[in-house]
Formats: C-alpha cells, sequence, structure tokens
C-alpha cells in the first residue's frame, strides 16, 4: 500500500516523518491521539523490508497504543516512533542515531513521549533522557531508567492463568504446554514465571543467542520458526512482533488460549472471529500486555513496585469481565474489548 493511502485510512492527528541520511533510516513518529496528557508508546528500533512497512507498524501501533491506555483506564492518547533501518546500526552510530532521534522527539514540544519497545533498551531512555524530557520508562527522580518489560511479563501470566481459568476452570497450570515465542525483554521473564508454576515450556526465537542460554536455564524445549504454529501446544504466546495470527496460521493452531505479550497479534480484524471459530480464546493484545504501560504511568506518578505489583492483578478482573461479556453475546473477546475501550473514550470525551 502507498503511504497517501495509508494516511488517509488511519483515523490519528499525525505522523511526523524523518529521513535520517547519517544511518540511511526513516524515522516516523504517529500520534494517533494527543487525548490526556500526550500521545504516549515506545520506539521500535528494527530493519524493516520497505520504509513503508515500518510507516504501517508505526500506525498501527499507535492506534493499538491508544486502545491500551482506555483499556487500563489511563490518560494518554496512543503514539509510537519507528526508527525503519535499512541495515543494523550498532556501537557509535547507533548512540549518535537515537541522539538525532532524541532531538526529533524535543521538538514535538511534548505532544509525544518515548519509551522502549523491540530494539530499544531501558539505557537507551536515558540516553534519549539527556536530550528531552519527554521520555517515559525513565525514574525522573532518581535519574534511573526501568525495564517495564518485567511488569508486561507478569500481567500476561496473571493473563494466561485467568483465560486458562475461563476455559478448563483451573488456574493450575503444571504440565500445562506453553509455546512462547520470542524470549526476549517479556518472553524471557514470562517463560520463567511459567516454568515455575510448573508449565511445560517450549521456547522459540529468531535469535539463537537470544535462545538457547533461556532453553538452557529452563530446560525447555525449542522449537523452529517453520514448527511455530502447528506444534501441539495448550497456550500460545506470541511475544515478539505483530500479525502472526492470520488465515494461513489459525488454521494450523493446536492451542485452546492465546495470550502474550505481542501488539497487533491479529493480522486483520477478521481473523478475531477466525479464532471464535476454531473455538480458540483470544486474551486481547493490547489489553493483556498493558502492565508495562500500567507500570509506566505508575512510575509517572511516583508509585514503587508493590503498588503496581498490586494493580497488575487486576488484570484478571479485567480479562474476565472482558470473556464473560464476549461469551454472554456469543461474540469474539476482540469486539467485547473493543467496546470497553469505546466505553472509556465516549465517558471521558
Ligand atoms: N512498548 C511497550 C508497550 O507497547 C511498553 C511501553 C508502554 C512503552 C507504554 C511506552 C509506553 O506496551
Amino acid at each position: 500500500m502507498i503511504w497517501t493511502e495509508l494516511f488517509r485510512a488511519w483515523p490519528g492527528e499525525e505522523v511526523v516523518v524523518r529521513y535520517d541520511r547519517d544511518a540511511e533510516a526513516w524515522m516516523f513518529v504517529a500520534i494517533h491521539s494527543t487525548r490526556g496528557k500526550r500521545s504516549v508508546g515506545g520506539c521500535r528500533l528494527k530493519v524493516y523490508p520497505t520504509p513503508e512497512d515500518g510507516l504501517w507498524d508505526a500506525i498501527r501501533l499507535a492506534e493499538g497504543m491508544t486502545n491500551k491506555w482506555a483499556a487500563i483506564d489511563v490518560d494518554y492518547g496512543g503514539g509510537k516512533a519507528v526508527i525503519a533501518l535499512s541495515r543494523p546500526v550498532a556501537g557509535e552510530a547507533r548512540t549518535a542515531l537515537l541522539r538525532r532521534f532524541g532531538r526529533m522527539i524535543d521538538s514535538l514540544n511534548g505532544r509525544y513521549g518515548t519509551g522502549p519497545d523491540i530494539g530499544t533498551t531501558p539505557d537507551d531512555m536515558a540516553l534519549l533522557a539527556s536530550v528531552t524530557r519527554y521520555v517515559h520508562c525513565y525514574d525522573w527522580i532518581k535519574r534511573a531508567p526501568y525495564d517495564p518489560g518485567i511488569y508486561t511479563a507478569l500481567g500476561v501470566f496473571v493473563g494466561i492463568k485467568s483465560a486458562w481459568r475461563f476455559v478448563t476452570g483451573s488456574d493450575d497450570l503444571r504440565g500445562v504446554r506453553v509455546l512462547v515465542q520470542g524470549v526476549g525483554d517479556t518472553g524471557a521473564p514470562l517463560a520463567r514465571s511459567l516454568a515455575k508454576a510448573g508449565a511445560v515450556v517450549l521456547l522459540n526465537d529468531l535469535n539463537p543467542d537470544k535462545l538457547d542460554p533461556v532453553a538452557k536455564e529452563l530446560g525447555a524445549e525449542t522449537v523452529p520458526a517453520e514448527a511455530v504454529y502447528r506444534t501441539p501446544c495448550d497456550v500460545y504466546a506470541p511475544c515478539s512482533v505483530g500479525a502472526t495470527l492470520d488465515e494461513t496460521t489459525i488454521p494450523q493452531l493446536t492451542c485452546r488460549v492465546i495470550a502474550g505479550a505481542a501488539n497487533n497479534q491479529l493480522r486483520s480484524p477478521e481473523d478475531g472471529d477466525r479464532l471464535v471459530a476454531r473455538g480458540i480464546l483470544y486474551a486481547p493484545d493490547y489489553v493483556v500486555n498493558g502492565a508495562g504501560a500500567v507500570s509506566l504511568a505508575m512510575v509517572d506518578e511516583g508509585a514503587g513496585f508493590d503498588a503496581i505489583e498490586r494493580e497488575i492483578q487486576k488484570m484478571d478482573q479485567r480479562l474476565t469481565e472482558i470473556f464473560q461479556e464476549a461469551k454472554a453475546r456469543g461474540e469474539s473477546p476482540v469486539a467485547a474489548a473493543a467496546r470497553r475501550v469505546e466505553r472509556r473514550l465516549g465517558v471521558a470525551q
């Protein structure tokens, strides 16, 4: 799709674009909504096949962030930044690129605040914070970054138990086969919690340097990329890039529950109905992965770990309500979650 059509079809406020000549990279800041204090969402830094793929990711992720903030009752609008690389960048060149990105964020005067996402780390937030104050996942009082990934993972863990209980009547995960796709900042801590709870953990990651140490630590089986969707499991937890659920992968799935940390797990809205037709309970991504955002908003308000952890336990109730509403109306949890978001945004306007 060409970018003019992408923009026309997108209901957001603005997209800021810069071409970074030094790194030969495109910077996209998609501001879907500035409701509340500002638009807030992470910064994704990765190689994309084309700049348009990066733009597509940015605008979809920004829209997802608006839903996420609404689903967890936080007064921010959705935004997302994508630095679309044509080739990998490291060391000094990467630092310099991030500084230039920080200055771009600063030039938006607070309409967008950034945070970590795929390809950026908590330490990168400290670097950005030396250039602009519009950085989250950073404790401005202690002047230290922190990692939202462990909180996201905790929320997904609570969500998996919630979904498993909804389907089987018990949230005992002993012996339950959970396939975690992606063992990065969210997938690795999630896999640890699952193993501790007695689940049989199966792991996949495209990067063996990430996969092998975690698989060894947990004694977990690894699954090659081409076998992910057809490998027998009870729960599928996508924790990497989005759009893994579509008309070709859904027919292959054997799981009863899907709940994971990835954003934009469905390629298109119809995929939610495809999952219902296959009898798979889907925890809407922006709800079940919202705990990282919860932690960010609470750290912004000065909260500590215990308070954040308590707040994240509310994920269970939130998801259970969504599953119940979906079941009662014979629809997908995606539809029930969307109605929840509409109610929240409707009330707030
Ligand atoms: N990128 C993560 C997410 O999408 C964490 C994050 C949340 C970062 C909110 C910034 C803002 O949930």
